[in-house]
This record gives C-alpha cells, sequence and structure tokens, in this order.
C-alpha cells in the first residue's frame, strides 16, 4: 500500500538500460532470454523477480501476490541492453560460438541479437592472463579509460532513450588481488587513475565510470572491484546501490543449500571436497592460476560462515574443505561437478553424501542477472545506497559492511530479501512466529 511505505520508491517509468562488460557465454544467454521470452519462445525459469511470489500478512490472510506486482518493477520488455567485450563478435556471433543455446532457437532471435554491437573494452592482460583480443579503446591513462566509458554510457542513453540504467560485470575473472592504499580513499583512488596505479583494474575502471554517471554496478564474477573504501565512498556520496559478488549459480548454490540442512540437525562435518569439469571460457580463463585465486577464495568462505565452527567446535571445527575447477574443453558449457561430503552423526559414526550436479552454467546465470538489474534498479529508485546485503541471495561471496559477517545460507537471505521487499512496502515482516494462530 503506497501510502505506508517505509522508503518512496519511484515509478519505474520509461526503459531501462542494462549494461554489461563481457558479453560472452552469461550476457548472451541473458539476452538471448529477454528476447525469446518477449516473443513466447520461453519462460523466465529460475528468475524471482518472475516467477516468485511473496506472502503478507497471516498464513489465514491468502495473500501472496506476485513479488513483480507487489514492488514496482521494470518489465523485461523495457529492458534496453548494451556493452562492451574485447572480441567484436555481436550477440548472436558470440552465442554460436559458446554454444550454450541450440541454434534453431538463435536462428528465430538473429535479428535482435545481431543488432548489439559490443563497444571497445578497457582490457588489462595484466588481470586476465588467457585473453587478449582486438576491440580495445585506444592507449590512454586510467582516467582517460574511465572517461571514455562515461562517454560510452552518455552515448548509449542518447540513443536508446533509457530513463534509467545499471551496470553488471559479466566479464571474465580478473587475477586475485587485494586492497591496496590506492583504494584508501576516493581521492587516493583518482590519484591512481590519472598515474595508472598497477592495482586498479579495469572492472574498478568501469565501476567508477558507472558510479559516476549515476549508474548502480553490481559484480558477478568473484574478483574485487566496489568492495573497497573508495568505491563505496563514491557510491554514498552518490547514493547509488552497489552489490556482488560472484553469482551462486552451480556448485556453491548446492552448497548453501545442504550445509545449512546438515547443520539443522547438528551432524558434523570431516571433509568437503568439490571439483568441477567445464570447458567454456570461463574455464579457461579460470585455467590461469591468479584468476582461480578469485574463485577459489570466493568459493571457499561459504562453508566455514555457515557452520560457524568456533560456535559448534565438536562438529565444525577442522572440516577440511578443497575446491578445484578443472578446464575441459570437450564439455563446454555443459558443467559437471562432485562433491563428496563426509559427514558424522551419533557417536562419531562416519557417513557420505555424494553429489554430482550435470548444470548448465550460463543457464542457472541468465536468471541471476535478469533478477540482480531489476532489484538493483528498484533500489537505486527507492534511494538504498551502499552494499545492497539483501541481494546476497544471488552471490558467492556476498559484500558486506566491515564489522559484519556474511550471510551466506541461502534460506536466511531469501527471507532477508523478502523482508526487505516487505519492509520497503511497510508490510509487516515475516517472523515465522506463529503462536497466535493457537491463542
Ligand atoms: N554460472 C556461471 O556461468 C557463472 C557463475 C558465477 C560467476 N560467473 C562469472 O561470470 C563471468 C562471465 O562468465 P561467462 O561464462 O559468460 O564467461 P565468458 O568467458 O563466456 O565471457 C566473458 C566475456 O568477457 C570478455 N571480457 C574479458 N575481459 C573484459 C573486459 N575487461 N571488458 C569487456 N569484456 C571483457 C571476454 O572476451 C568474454 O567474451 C565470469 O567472470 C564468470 O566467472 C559465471
Amino acid at each position: 500500500m503506497p501510502q505506508t511505505d517505509n522508503v518512496r520508491i519511484a515509478p519505474a517509468d520509461g526503459k531501462l538500460g542494462v549494461l554489461i562488460p563481457g558479453m560472452g557465454a552469461v550476457t548472451t544467454t541473458f539476452i538471448a532470454g529477454l528476447e525469446a521470452i518477449k516473443r513466447g519462445l520461453g519462460k523466465p525459469i529460475g528468475s524471482l523477480t518472475q516467477l516468485g511470489t511473496i506472502r503478507l500478512g497471516k498464513r489465514t490472510d491468502g495473500r501472496s501476490p506476485a513479488i513483480q506486482d507487489f514492488v514496482p518493477l521494470a518489465r523485461m520488455e523495457d529492458i534496453v541492453v548494451g556493452g562492451w567485450d574485447i572480441f567484436e563478435d555481436n550477440p548472436y556471433e558470440a552465442a554460436v560460438k559458446a554454444g550454450v543455446l541450440e541454434m534453431s532457437l538463435l536462428e528465430q532471435l538473429k535479428e535482435p541479437l545481431s543488432a548489439i554491437k559490443p563497444m571497445p573494452a578497457v582490457f588489462d592482460q595484466q588481470f586476465v592472463k588467457r585473453l587478449n583480443g582486438p576491440n580495445i579503446k585506444p592507449k590512454g591513462s586510467k582516467m582517460d579509460h574511465a572517461e571514455m566509458v562515461m562517454d560510452d554510457i552518455r552515448r548509449f542513453k542518447e540513443k536508446t532513450g533509457v530513463s534509467r540504467m545499471t551496470m553488471i560485470w559479466c566479464a571474465s575473472t580478473e587475477v586475485f588481488h587485494q586492497a591496496a592504499p590506492v583504494h584508501a580513499t576516493l581521492k587516493d583512488f583518482e590519484c591512481g587513475l590519472q598515474k595508472n596505479d598497477p592495482e586498479i583494474s579495469p572492472s574498478q575502471i568501469y565501476a567508477y565510470a558507472a558510479l559516476k554517471s549515476g549508474v548502480p554496478y553490481a559484480n558477478g564474477a568473484p574478483h574485487m572491484t566496489t568492495d573497497m573504501p573508495a568505491l563505496l565512498e563514491l557510491a554514498r556520496e552518490r547514493n547509488l546501490p552497489v552489490s556482488g559478488k560472484d553469482f551462486k549459480s552451480g556448485q556453491t548454490f548446492m552448497k548453501t543449500l545442504i550445509a545449512p540442512g546438515l547443520k539443522s540437525r547438528l551432524l558434523g562435518l570431516s571433509g568437503w571436497f568439490s571439483t568441477n569439469i567445464l570447458g567454456n571460457r570461463d574455464g579457461e580463463v579460470l585455467d590461469d592460476p591468479g584468476s582461480f585465486k578469485s574463485k577459489e577464495v570466493s568459493k571457499s568462505s561459504a562453508l566455514e560462515y555457515i557452520l560457524q565452527g568456533k560456535l559448534y567446535p565438536d562438529l565444525y571445527r577442522d572440516f577440511y574443505h578443497k575446491v578445484r575447477i578443472e578446464y575441459y574443453p570437450p564439455r563446454g558449457d555443459a558443467k559437471e561437478g562432485w562433491d563428496n561430503i563426509d559427514i558424522f552423526g551419533w557417536l562419531g559414526y562416519p557417513m557420505q553424501i555424494k553429489i554430482n550436479f550435470l548444470c548448465r552454467d550460463s543457464i542457472l546465470a541468465a536468471p541471476l542477472v535478469l533478477d540482480i538489474v531489476l532489484f538493483m534498479d528498484l533500489a537505486q529508485r527507492a534511494g538504498m545506497r551502499g552494499i545492497q546485503e539483501w541481494l546476497s541471495f544471488y552471490f558467492k561471496a556476498p559484500m558486506h559492511a566491515p564489522e559484519l559477517y556474511p550471510e551466506h545460507d541461502i534460506f536466511i537471505q531469501l527471507m532477508k530479501l523478502k523482508n526487505t521487499l516487505r519492509w520497503m512496502r511497510g508490510e509487516n515482516l515475516i517472523t515465522h512466529l506463529g503462536l497466535e494462530y493457537y491463542d
């Protein structure tokens, strides 16, 4: 009920521009999905914004509207996509190469997919060792490149007539870096852009350009981008939301489903070994130890935070956790993940769980891209700035305030997301207490 909203939410009028660095497997599957769904050729399976409902009030009230009717979200028909890539392939050509979607579907979508032309990328091979491509910005300082991206954003807005924009990184995983002195304040960072500081990555240049242009930024990859003081300062100064990082699509999704269940029954864990084979370009990039390190760090923390070894020393203090990713070209995007989970029960008796997930990486990631951009746009219209922790649901390594630990349990994350929507609209939060039904 609009009159009781806790925050003023501007209406989702006009078109929403979605700006995407990286037009590879995930992005082309997302765009093709949008176009296919608009034409009635498929359904948005996996998308909470399109298919999810939200219970309001008491269980006896019978109020469970669709999420998209409860909060004002941009419509899929109003999304206009633009992006950058180091290759000149348009999304049709890139989707054919990525091999995720069937040619029979891609042929029907050839016209809209071919109409998008990737803008020249900000690229630095120091950050993605296994790739090189021709479609890159002319030489210049990192500040010059940031200004070129701001020009791209301005031109995109003029050309398409979108009323709002949001940026989401779907480009390759960059080499692992931690915050350096150049990331300490916005002033240091801007000085570093001028001086070409080697610690400033291409993703940080895009994020800086986005935030300077009034555009929220989300990070779908595991490397550090806005999770450092300088860009958070910029986000706060401009009243813009940021979120990340690393889409929680496959193996970590499984992990954050299973681990809360084991913990709920106080079953112990002695070891969890996860391995994957995948043969897409993402797998090739992750074959480089620097990029793999970003992924390894992002994938490793979920179990520790969910299981809380310090609180449950008998169960989770010393478990062994190992994560491997193997590049295996014959599989393409059809990733296969194995998890071997060594658990123990009553009196310490050991048991094992084996999970063999034959998934499709980009099919799992595409709906997350859609939800994240729609919720980031909502957050911006609701004046929510800085880290959007309520979007942790979508990420393997959720951004969080420095004094907090991240929430990884997918069920808590979903409750947090839905309660945030209820809070926005002035509805009672749902605690699941339920005593009133029995009084
Ligand atoms: N389920 C998933 O697919 C999944 C899950 C979590 C995270 N991710 C992350 O999402 C990202 C995209 O995955 P993908 O499978 O589409 O990979 P991809 O290799 O198919 O696509 C990435 C694209 O980014 C481009 N690129 C690299 N550096 C760039 C730059 N600086 N500017 C512009 N373009 C650049 C590459 O040329 C490539 O076309 C990866 O970082 C991946 O780790 C994917």
